[in-house]
């Protein structure tokens, strides 16, 4: 998963497909993002915030993890989610 992974994000400056497709409408990365960016808001430095538990609970119930979340259930696979959870992990908070 890490090489599949590292094939659809050769860098951070350019998301896997499956990330543009769902979620960069309500979200951003180094300030780039869809129209509704500021809703979700940035995700820059979440890989050190959050932990893999946390976004695996968090994706499959938003509400489970934060009070009145806004974010929706999304309907993706199992293994679309293992990769955006791999992707998640590896947006590091700046040293
Ligand atoms: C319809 C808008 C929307 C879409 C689409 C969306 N999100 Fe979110 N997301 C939110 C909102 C709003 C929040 C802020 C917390 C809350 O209200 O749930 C959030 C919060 C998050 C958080 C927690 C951030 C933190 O600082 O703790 C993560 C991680 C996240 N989203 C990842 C994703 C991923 C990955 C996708 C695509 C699979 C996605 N989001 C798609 C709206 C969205």
């Amino acid at each position: 998963m890490i090489a599949a992974l590292a094939l659809a994000a050769p860098a951070a400056a350019d998301p896997p497909p499956l990330y543009k497709a769902k979620c960069e409408l309500c979200h951003s990365i180094g300030g780039a993002g869809g129209l509704k960016k500021d809703l979700g808001g940035p995700l820059d430095g979440v890989g050190s915030k959050r932990d893999e538990a946390w976004l695996r609970a968090y994706f499959a119930d938003p509400k489970s993890k934060i009070d009145g979340a806004k974010m929706p259930k999304l309907p993706l696979s199992a293994a679309e989610w293992d990769e955006m959870v791999a992707f998640m992990l590896t947006l590091k908070a700046a040293p």
